[in-house]
């Protein structure tokens, strides 16, 4: 199959070799897909493609012109992505449903760490030699409730690490994993009003965007800490600042920003106007940034780029590749694939 893969890093190219094994004739690029991009795809059967790549209706017609048949993304989300559209000109799509939940599971609790003992601030102390205490109480987990919001892969992860740790964790899904034995199911406004620390594992769709926004941020404990490793926009992001500036937010913590498109995965230092959202959050100490990096692990990589290559190489079969597929209530999931 021929392919182009957008937005690849330098790091990817290894993981992605080695899956491949020459069987796919794949041209890497690191520019973003978007429409003056898509031209790459002249004489391509797929286009492989990331979280931030342009994959609007517009694009897909473009696409669809210049006769891409398929799209595989190297996530699990595929928000990114106009399903609609792809369906409608008979384009597939193939995300990555499941690799190394536990990467973006250890990340979120990294953050958590972070957050609570001050790990950035004491660092940077102890860099100026300066080694006074001050400034650096933290609190212990054990014993607090975390509350987890979406509790597929990922979710249960960050679960079983909590809980390691002694905590409470109770959680909330629209599709409540049965036969769990880690995480208590309560309805949303309980868990809101009684977790210590919340953390969002759910995709980004019609019913998560901003569910995080002034009316549940109203409903959590004063100084909860606030965790966001899924996408950004499930945060309404001003009204996360408001709730900084009066306490009810004490910690936050985001892989993942509202508006991060064009911006993460890139270096914007040198850029004359920043973006000023993203600047008022970096002013506050009890906020932690990182780059939409959850998922970088060498296991993750592997896990992507092995299940990116299987996607490529069904369709070569003229298989289909299941759920995130527009056409999957017409296509047969082959039984050697996880059902996602
Ligand atoms: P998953 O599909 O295993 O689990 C998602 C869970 O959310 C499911 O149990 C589903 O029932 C639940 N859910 C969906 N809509 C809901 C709603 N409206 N209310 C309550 N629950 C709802 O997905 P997984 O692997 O746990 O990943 C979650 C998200 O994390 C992905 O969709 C992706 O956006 C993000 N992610 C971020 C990464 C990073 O590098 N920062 C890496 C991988 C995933």
């Amino acid at each position: 199959m021929k392919v182009v893969a957008y937005s690849i890093k330098p790091f990817e190219k290894e993981f992605l070799s080695k899956a491949n094994q020459k069987k796919h004739e794949i041209t890497l690029i690191s520019n973003p897909l978007s429409l003056e991009t898509a031209i790459y795809a002249e004489g391509k059967d797929a286009v492989v493609v990331f979280t931030n790549d342009d994959v609007s209706e517009k694009v897909i017609d473009k696409l669809a012109g210049l006769g891409i048949k398929y799209i595989a993304t190297r996530s699990a989300g595929t928000d990114h992505i106009d399903r609609v559209a792809a369906g409608q000109h008979g384009i597939k799509v193939a995300n990555v449903p499941f690799y190394s939940p536990e990467a973006i599971a250890e990340h979120a609790v990294a953050l958590a760490f972070a957050l609570n003992r001050n790990l950035i601030k004491a660092d940077t102390h102890s860099h100026h030699f300066n080694f006074t205490n001050n400034g650096l109480m933290g609190f212990n987990f054990a014993g607090k409730t975390v509350g987890i919001i979406g509790l597929g892969n990922t979710g249960l992860a960050v679960a079983a690490i909590f809980k390691g740790l002694g905590c409470r964790v109770i959680g909330y899904d629209l599709d409540f994993p049965k036969d769990n034995t880690l995480v208590e199911h309560v309805p949303l406004p309980d868990l809101y009003a009684s977790s210590d620390i919340i953390s969002l594992h759910v995709p980004l769709n019609d019913g998560t965007r901003h569910i995080i926004n002034q009316i549940s941020l109203q409903q959590m404990k004063d100084g909860v800490m606030l965790i966001n490793t899924s996408r950004g926009p499930l945060i309404k992001t001003t009204d996360v600042i408001r709730a900084i500036y009066s306490g009810k937010v004490g910690y936050l913590g985001l892989d993942v920003y509202e508006f991060e498109k064009g911006l993460f995965f890139e270096d914007h230092e040198k850029d004359a106007v920043k973006d000023e959202l993203l600047e008022e959050l970096m002013n506050f100490d009890n906020v932690l940034i990182t780059p939409h990096q959850a998922y970088l692990t060498r296991e993750a990589l592997q896990g992507i780029a092995d299940q990116t290559i299987k996607n490529l190489d069904l369709w070569q079969q003229n298989k289909c590749v299941g759920k995130a597929c527009a056409c999957a209530n017409s296509c047969q999931v082959p039984k050697t694939l996880p059902q996602i």
